[in-house]
């Protein structure tokens, strides 16, 4: 029944990686970078930068915004598995397409996620996943709604929503305070936006702002709670000095259409 009814929202497309991504004709644009590519993006841009700094810690919990096709959750178990971690992790994804989730059984996800296909299809079937290591819950419903009501102090977050200019409430400085509210002292959170309005909303709820390079892709960006020694640092206080017209994003100017678009600055 999902898929029929939702499928023709959503067009199957092939990323430059060669995994596959959709793109979203209700908020027109794709789920990943196709040239950056599903897999490629979600290790290069979330997994591996979260785990660079946070691998030494017994457990983990993650706040994957949004599940979407599950990407982000998936790599992060493909990697765990393949770097033999024994880190526990209890992932957290609120999202509001539970016709999207439901149909992931049958989505062509690439061959490195073969190991974990089980773990698929319960989270597709269920909307949870539970074993001695991993813990998979998927929050049903609008992610401004679910993240405030999240009990568990959060040490990683893939700031991982629509773009800011189509999905622009999960980009404000109001929702990087919900966040904050639910963060550890010493969360992360990566992003792929350098938006410098997107950054100016997380300084402004007390993250320092870093910059995060990877080989054949853009880069991104991770932010902190604490000050981090293994990244190139941005002086946040500057920017807005060369930069003074730059403001971040705030609900108020977003709360009447919840899909509206408006121009970013960069
Ligand atoms: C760019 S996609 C996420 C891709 C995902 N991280 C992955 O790796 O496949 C954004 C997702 O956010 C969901 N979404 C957008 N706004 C939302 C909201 N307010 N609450 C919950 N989910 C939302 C969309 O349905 C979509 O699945």
């Amino acid at each position: 029944m999902y898929d029929e009814d939702l499928r023709p929202q959503k067009e199957l497309v092939l990323c430059e990686d060669g995994t596959n991504t959709l793109y979203s004709k209700e908020f027109d644009e794709p789920y990943h970078s196709t040239k950056d590519g599903a897999l490629h993006e979600s290790l290069e841009k979330h997994v591996k930068p979260a785990f660079a700094l946070k691998k030494n810690q017994e457990t983990l919990v993650i706040l994957d915004i949004c599940f979407g096709l599950g990407y982000n959750t998936f790599a992060t178990l493909y990697y765990i598995k393949k770097q033999q971690l024994k880190t526990q992790v209890h992932i957290l994804s609120p999202e509001f397409d539970e016709g999207l989730v439901r149909s992931l059984d049958t989505f062509a996800f690439p061959s490195e996620f073969e190991s974990i296909k089980d773990i698929i299809k319960a989270v597709s079937s269920d909307l949870y996943y539970e074993d001695e290591q991993f813990k998979i819950e998927i929050l049903l419903g609008d992610a401004r709604k679910s993240i405030p009501k999240i009990k568990e102090k959060v040490d990683i977050i893939y700031q991982d929503a629509f773009s800011p200019a189509h999905n622009p409430l999960l980009w404000t400085k109001e929702h990087f305070s919900d966040i904050r509210a639910i963060s550890d002292n010493a969360a992360i959170l990566t992003t792929y936006s350098t938006a410098a309005a997107i950054r100016l909303g997380l300084y402004e709820n007390g993250f320092y702002i870093f910059v995060h390079r990877a080989e054949m892709m853009r880069y991104s960006t991770v932010a902190s709670l604490q000050m981090l020694d293994s990244l190139e640092y941005i002086d946040m206080e500057l920017k807005k000095i060369r930069n003074p017209k730059a403001q971040s994003m705030r609900d108020k100017d977003y709360l009447i259409s919840k899909h509206s678009k408006k121009e970013m600055t960069d």
